[in-house]
């Protein structure tokens, strides 16, 4: 009886994220971060991902994945290391961008990108592969004429609220999602206030 009324209260309890942003230089370079780099998502390389981790890339991440190769608001990278073994992805959106999971779409602006789909597999984690993948779209990011990085994160997340926060972005806004009644509400810092 404990267990079920604490799953029933987990499911109706309300989600909280919060929003971190970092202006991105133009200067940004687009390289090598400590051994890792980005390739470009595609289907052969998504096939070798999901036969590389069977089980711990879902199926449904996997189609998550297909998804951004097709969609051109949306880009998707590999992470690779300085032995071409691949070790996660990581996505950056372009344009406004639809949470399923929340029915809530993130308003990207033109001047900004999002960040997400950060994944690094249990095996490689703690070796920098996030810290790099990060950085690594902060430069693609810049390049793209981009001037802030979004990223939307869980509080209950402390890994990626820390990786985040170690790249320089700093909390802006924050998103509480309503399971029950599928609603969300956003409150922002003003723009002003942002980055010290
Ligand atoms: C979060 C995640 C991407 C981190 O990947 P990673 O490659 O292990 O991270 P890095 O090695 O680059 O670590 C960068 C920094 O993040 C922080 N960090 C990473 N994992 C952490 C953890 N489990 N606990 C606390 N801090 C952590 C640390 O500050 C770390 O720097 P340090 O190693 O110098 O202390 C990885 O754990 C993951 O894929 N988790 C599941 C998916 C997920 O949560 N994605 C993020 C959704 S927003």
């Amino acid at each position: 009886m404990g267990g079920r009324w604490k799953r029933i209260q987990k499911k109706h309890r309300p989600k909280v994220s919060r929003y971190y942003s970092r202006p991105l230089s133009p200067d940004d370079p687009d390289r090598s971060v400590n051994g890792f780099r980005f390739v470009e998502a595609d289907h052969d390389n998504l096939a070798r991902l999901k036969a590389s981790f069977p089980k711990e890339l879902s199926d449904r991440k996997r189609d998550i994945l297909a998804q951004r190769i097709q969609d051109p608001s949306e880009d998707a990278w590999m992470i690779l290391d300085e032995g071409d073994r691949l070790c996660g992805f990581a996505c950056l959106a372009w344009d406004d961008h639809e949470v399923k999971l929340m029915q809530h779409t993130i308003r990207v602006r033109p001047h900004q990108a999002l960040f997400m789909d950060d994944y690094v597999f249990k095996k490689h984690r703690r070796r920098g592969a996030q810290s790099a993948a990060v950085e690594l779209r902060v430069g693609l990011a810049a390049a793209h004429g981009r001037t802030e990085g979004l990223v939307l994160v869980s509080t209950t997340n402390l890994g990626s609220i820390s990786s985040y926060r170690k790249a320089g972005f700093q909390t802006c806004g924050r998103l509480i999602h309503f399971p029950t009644s599928k609603r969300t509400l956003e409150f922002w810092i003003p723009r002003p206030l942002r980055h010290g």
